[in-house]
């Protein structure tokens, strides 16, 4: 199982705070905002991962985070020339995929869920992440049945047909560049990771988790600064008596013992 951090991306909502550096980098409490995603990943023994960077920021990345051997693991670097969309980390990953299975995730993504068993379980088709929402329209909104069948994904839609909104995590089997080389642009000019989804819905092999912790899109001033504070209350031991705050977030540097490349 490979992964991938999508890292590029122009930040223009987070002005001027992204004026001069990368929405990715800006600081979650005590961490940057990268940390999170990478840690989902290596918590859930990835180890391969291909970080996606936009050209003007792939030397602070590549400062920050190295090679990957201090986090006991291998990253490789890809330069996204301009923000056309999730689903093209495929086209610019597909050597580095080489043909196994996938899990990708937002930079700007952070989870307290442990993903581990569900993507070492994933076999086959696409697995997405879903989480109740109160603004919906922000994101790719899922409609599912009474059995948790996905039955239609829509990329911000105006009038969203569930409060579900598709997070930032995706299990793909080896099929993924295949799906993904046949994505054409959308309106807005970029592959859309919902519409590399919807093929594998349309081929009936797409299945929905709901997210039971915390999920927080950190692409705005509102959720960043509460990315912020969930964290330090994770970190701080604070609400421990509420059931979505239990897991606390462990950073992948004081792990680092435990997994070996
Ligand atoms: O956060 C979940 C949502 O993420 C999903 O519900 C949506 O279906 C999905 O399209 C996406 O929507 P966003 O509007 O939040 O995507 P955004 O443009 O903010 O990009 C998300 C991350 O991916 C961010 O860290 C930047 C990076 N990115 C984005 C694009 C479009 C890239 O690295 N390259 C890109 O071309």
């Amino acid at each position: 199982m490979k992964g991938f951090i999508l890292a590029g991306g122009s930040g223009t909502r987070l002005h001027p705070l992204t004026k001069v550096t990368s929405k990715q980098l800006l600081p979650i409490y005590d961490k940057p905002m990268i940390y999170y995603p990478l840690n989902t990943l290596l918590k859930a023994g990835i180890k391969d991962i291909l970080i996606i960077v936009a050209p003007e920021r792939s030397g602070d990345f590549l400062n920050l985070l190295g090679s990957g051997k201090e986090f006991g693991a291998r990253f490789t670097y890809e330069i996204q020339d301009k923000p056309s969309g999730i689903a093209e980390a495929f086209i610019i990953g597909k050597e580095f995929i080489k043909g196994d299975a996938c899990t990708l995730i937002l930079g700007d993504n952070i989870f307290t869920d442990d993903f581990s068993e569900v993507i070492a379980n994933h076999k086959e088709g696409a697995k997405i992440f879903v989480k109740e929402v109160h603004d919906p329209e922000r994101f790719g909104v899922i409609e599912m049945d009474d059995a948790g069948k996905v039955l239609s994904i829509e990329e911000k839609p105006a009038n969203p047909k569930s409060n579900y909104a598709q997070t930032g995590l995706y299990i793909y089997d080896d099929k993924v560049v295949e799906y993904a080389e046949k994505i054409k642009p959308s309106a807005r000019l970029e592959y859309e990771i919902t519409d590399l989804n919807n093929l594998y819905l349309a081929d009936g092999k797409l299945s929905a988790e709901i997210v039971k912790g915390e999920w927080i899109d950190a692409g705005t001033f509102e959720s960043l600064h509460r990315a912020s504070v969930i964290v330090r209350e994770h970190e701080l031991g604070m609400n421990a008596g509420s059931s979505n705050l239990e897991v606390k977030i462990k950073m992948p540097l004081e792990t680092k013992e435990d997994v070996t490349v």
